[in-house]
């Protein structure tokens, strides 16, 4: 049996989490709280870096404290912690990181540093019991990508932003059109009543060889035309959202057909290919359905975990610890260990010229 308590900070979700794994029986997740600052952050219309810091120091103890006795497991019978220590909030990440160190000191336990990207790409093995090796698409505030999730520890990014993040891309266009933080869920609210066809926003990168995504062009398109109606009224915001939305979906229909294909190629042998999709942006309706048919169409396996696991929360840490440990590869665990704000997966991939990972979430 082994326990893991796992520790979350990297941008404004303070969450603690303990998973159990019984020999090679399904895991289990004994606890799992994640305190969400956005009030905290809303009015400021984003995460606003030092006040999410100070709001982790205020939580995290108690946090800690509380995902403990849920689990019923004592911290003595804890047999490692697993923290977040990248990428990400740099300040979140200290907190978190530093306060798994003392209790891994104190207790006398092994720390296990966890790439936040990896919990993301884990999760699938967490509550569905995936097989390696499978495909990952994560749509966050923070991050755009594509990954090819080959083992634990064997991840290769086949896609990136070259700027903007999906989920910043809703968030800023929710902004600009006076929809409220955060923007995603808003902006999907308001395309319920809207015509997707009043607007031919541009499809970014559609057609490009490379499944690489890009949304800052989208964005100016969508300003150019709230601008040239100004002022809007109810039903004009409801058709901007409701085509944004649809060229959202038909960009990453085709970005993603591309990586799929690549998959096939690369992976001749997989017959029960599948995609997971993580991250905040997986709960909108439009893209969901997209990728839903894409993949039927594609003979991929759409997988697409609990909303709760997909977005930021600590039993994704917790698991990738339990991954690492299983593997034998709980690698950097040791006390020396320095947050980093950033930290690709996959180390070969090159930085994309000009990305910006703005966003703070990962
Ligand atoms: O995964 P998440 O909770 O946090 C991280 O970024 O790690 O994702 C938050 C992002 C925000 O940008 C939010 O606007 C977006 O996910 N989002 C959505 C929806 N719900 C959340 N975007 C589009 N449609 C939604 N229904
Ligand atoms: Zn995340």
């Amino acid at each position: 049996m082994i326990r893991v308590l796992g520790i979350e900070t990297s941008c404004d979700e303070t969450a603690a989490s303990v998973v159990a794994l019984d020999g090679d029986s399904t895991p289990r997740i004994l606890s799992d709280i994640v305190l969400s600052q956005i009030e905290e952050h809303a009015a400021f219309g984003g995460v606003v870096p030092e006040i999410a810091a100070r709001a982790h120091v205020e939580a995290l103890d108690g946090i800690i404290e509380a995902a403990l006795a849920d689990s019923g497991v004592d911290l003595a019978d804890i047999d490692a912690i697993a923290a977040t220590a990248g990428p990400g909030l740099v300040g979140g990440l200290i907190v978190g990181l530093m306060t798994a160190k003392a209790i891994a000191a104190a207790a006398n336990k092994p720390l296990i540093a966890i790439n936040h990207l990896e919990g993301h790409a884990l999760t699938a093995r967490l509550t569905d019991g995936l097989d390696f090796p499978y495909l990952l698409l994560l749509v966050s505030g923070g991050h755009t990508q594509i990954v090819a999730v080959r083992g634990v520890g064997d991840y290769q990014r086949w896609a990136t932003t070259i700027d903007d993040a999906l989920g910043e891309a809703f968030d800023k266009t929710a902004k600009m059109l006076g929809l409220p933080y955060p923007g995603g869920p808003n902006v999907e609210k308001a395309a319920a009543d809207g015509d997707a066809t009043r607007f031919a926003f541009p499809r970014p990168m559609k057609g490009s060889a490379q499944p690489d995504f890009s949304f800052s062009g989208l964005k100016t398109a969508v300003r150019q035309a709230a601008t040239a109606i100004a002022p809007l009224s109810d039903q004009d915001v409801a058709d901007i959202c409701a085509s944004f939305q649809a060229a959202v979906a038909d960009a990453l229909d085709d970005r993603v057909s591309r990586a799929l294909n690549r998959f096939r190629q690369e992976f001749p042998g997989e017959v029960e290919p599948a995609l997971v999709v993580a991250g905040g942006v997986a709960a909108n309706r439009t893209i969901k359905a997209t990728l839903e048919a894409l993949c039927e169409k594609a003979g991929f396996a759409f997988v697409a975990p609990p909303l709760k696991l997909c977005t930021d929360n600590a039993a994704m840490i917790a698991w990738a610890g339990i991954e690492r440990l299983r593997a034998g590869i709980s690698g950097e665990n040791t006390a020396d260990f320095v947050p980093r704000s950033r930290w690709p997966l996959d180390s070969i991939s090159a930085p994309m010229v000009g990305s910006g990972r703005r966003g703070a979430k990962a």
